[in-house]
């Protein structure tokens, strides 16, 4: 059993997800299936993975209490702005097949649009209208959750961000606690990069655990929550099964250590943006 951890605005998540990125339509509902047989609650999707109907349908079919069930979605950078993201968050919610998502995220900021903050108040209306239970960011950096904190008066529950060992964050993650907002961490493993570092590799020998395990318990035992994703349903249950160990302040230490300012593997959300303009541009010229 995967333990609950509390949100700044009462509600409660399990501190395990199932991520489903990268996992594409036509396996989604055999994967997350297998995710839910594994003990898997918490399942993150987002609009821009294409796998929201799949995803939907593995629900139903799984059948099981509406209540013991979480399922996050995030609104893609294309539906940023009031009325967009109104009518973006019905079709996530119609191709989940749900008339409420527990958690429902802005996946990027998109500072450059300047509308992030609209999207914030559609949110806080979702919220509301008790379509959405919990509402959060994703890929929000300091600046970013300043300002739609200082704009609306409304805390973000989490902020979704790329963490692992080798890009820990935690001038960001300090930010998130004097907030009360919760930390989920995506490609908690890296990408599977992480699982070849020999130090982590000497603590799961030393704990008899997987590299994945060790390096799951440590988001686990500094507060946030991992969403690891694995097609393989050994490795599902593997990632799940973290809470019969703990690692010693040691373990912290030597982890703390991994942690390298080019550890970042995705965008940075301060450039993410420009990246996209710039790219954008570029084919308007060339073609
Ligand atoms: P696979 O789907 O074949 O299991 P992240 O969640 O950080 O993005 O990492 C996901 C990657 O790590 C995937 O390539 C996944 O491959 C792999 N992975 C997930 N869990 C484990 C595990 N327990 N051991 C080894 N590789 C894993």
């Amino acid at each position: 059993n995967v333990p609950m951890v509390l949100l700044n605005d009462g509600h409660a998540l399990p501190q395990l997800g199932f991520g489903v990125w990268q996992i594409d339509n036509a396996r989604a509902p055999e994967v997350v299936a297998t995710a839910m047989n594994a003990g898997y609650r918490l399942i993150d999707t987002a609009a821009n993975y294409g796998n929201e109907a799949s995803v939907g349908v593995a629900l139903r079919r799984m059948n099981l209490p509406r209540s013991q069930l979480y399922v996050t979605t995030k609104l893609r950078n294309e539906d940023h702005g009031y009325d967009r993201a109104m009518r973006a968050f019905d079709a996530s919610a119609a191709r989940l097949q749900l008339d409420v998502v527990d958690l429902y995220l802005i996946h990027w900021p998109c500072p450059q649009r300047a509308a992030y903050v609209e999207t914030w108040r559609a949110l806080i209306e979702l919220q509301k209208q008790g379509r959405v239970r919990s509402i959060g960011v994703s890929n929000f950096a300091a600046d970013h959750l300043e300002c739609i904190i200082h704009e609306t008066g409304v805390t973000p529950a989490v902020n979704q961000i790329e963490l692992h060992p080798a890009f820990q964050q935690q001038m960001l993650r300090n930010i998130h606690e004097r907030y009360g907002i919760v930390t989920q961490a995506w490609s908690p493993l890296g990408q599977g990069r992480a699982l070849d570092d020999p130090r982590i590799r000497a603590i799961a020998e030393r704990s008899s655990r997987t590299v994945a395990q060790v390096i799951l318990r440590w988001h686990f035992e500094t507060g946030s929550i991992a969403i690891p994703k694995s097609a393989n349903a050994a490795r599902m249950a593997e990632n799940i099964d973290l809470f019969g160990f703990e690692l010693t302040s040691n373990d912290h230490a030597v982890i703390a250590g991994l942690d390298r300012p080019d550890g970042r593997i995705g965008p940075d959300p301060a450039a993410y943006g420009q990246m996209r303009i710039l790219r954008r541009l570029t084919r308007r010229f060339l073609t």
